[in-house]
């Protein structure tokens, strides 16, 4: 069925946290529109930082890491991928080389699908729209409100969606890839760009998030030569009472179009995608995921960081 269309509701820029209203709406459908998060002025900030980025990388010692998502055979786990989660790293589109010869047939800073993974840590622009300044402390309150006892952040990523080549994402949900046990990941998502259904906007089934249990977690394989996808115990599925394949197929999904500046915060166990995007425009976004500290982060999950899970950052408006 073809997604309908939603439309955000304004916030004013100085409310904290998230007021009982926005707060319901989160727990019914398992995701949240926030516009104006974000003043144009820090998008473009922001923007300028990301495109200087990536003119000024380097090809000569990259390994042309590209990122592939869901259903391929090919999951991204090369060493450049899974040493990424304390360093600043440029993984590529799939459809920015020339199938025949390899080559590259974009310019660099047209062809990256994402930047990651810990954007937030190294990059002082990213720090301030994460954990750090007036924005963490928001930030933080919103983690406090959705329930969060002690969120950690623990990775942040610009996702370009390049025009032409921007690679379309299956239905996924987040948990799957940052599982805590139980699962917690939230998503703070922030478009730098405006995002519309012409390039790739995200799409939700609200309400998956109560119905879908996570059936399966993103791993680094036993001898650390690669990830796959182990599936998750029943008992620690979650919830326990949902025919998951079946339904799934009759999720209907909302499209999250949104303006640039507009924060979104998604459930980490709802259903979302994007499509590709074939238009002109890019989708540039920024986004990074809490987990609640308290619950378990093991070493099998594919994103580790020396000092082990101890060592994620704060989220709690203390930086
Ligand atoms: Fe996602």
């Amino acid at each position: 069925m073809a997604p309908s269309r939603i439309s955000p509701e304004p916030i004013s820029s100085d409310v904290e946290g998230l007021t009982a209203d926005r707060l319901s709406f989160f727990h019914e459908n398992g995701y949240l529109l926030l516009p104006d998060y974000l003043s144009q002025q820090q998008c473009d900030n922001l923007l300028t930082k990301i495109r200087t980025m990536l003119s000024d990388f380097s090809l000569a010692d990259h390994p042309m890491t590209k990122f592939t998502t869901g259903e391929s055979e090919e999951h991204v786990g090369d060493a450049y991928f899974l040493e990424s989660g304390d360093k600043v790293r440029f993984f590529f589109e799939e459809d920015a080389f020339d199938k025949s010869t390899g080559d590259l047939s974009k310019p660099k800073e047209r062809a990256i699908n994402k930047i990651g993974h810990n954007l937030h840590g190294m990059i002082p622009e990213f720090g301030s729209i994460s954990h750090e300044g007036k924005i963490g402390r928001r930030n933080a309150a919103i983690a406090r409100d959705l329930g969060y006892r002690d969120p950690r952040l623990l990775q942040s990523m610009v996702i370009c969606k390049q025009p032409e080549i921007g690679g379309a994402v299956p239905s996924h949900q987040d948990n799957t890839f940052l599982y805590t046990d139980k699962p917690s990941a939230v998503g703070f998502w922030i478009a730098l760009e405006d995002a519309t259904v012409n390039n790739g906007c995200l799409s939700f089934a609200p309400g998956s998030h109560r119905r879908a249990p996570v059936k399966e977690r993103f791993v680094r394989k036993s001898d650390n030569s690669g990830t796959t996808f182990d599936r998750v115990e029943g008992d620690k599925q979650w919830p326990r009472d949902f025919e998951h394949d079946e339904a799934e197929k009759q999720e209907e999904y909302v499209l999250g179009e949104v303006k640039a500046g507009t924060l979104v915060l998604i459930h980490g166990n709802i259903l979302h995608k994007s499509e590709k995007n074939l238009s002109q425009k890019g989708r540039i976004i920024y986004t990074f995921h809490c987990i609640e500290g308290e619950e378990h982060y093991d070493e099998r999950n594919w994103l580790q960081i020396p000092g082990g899970a101890a060592a994620f950052t704060k989220l709690d408006g203390s930086a």
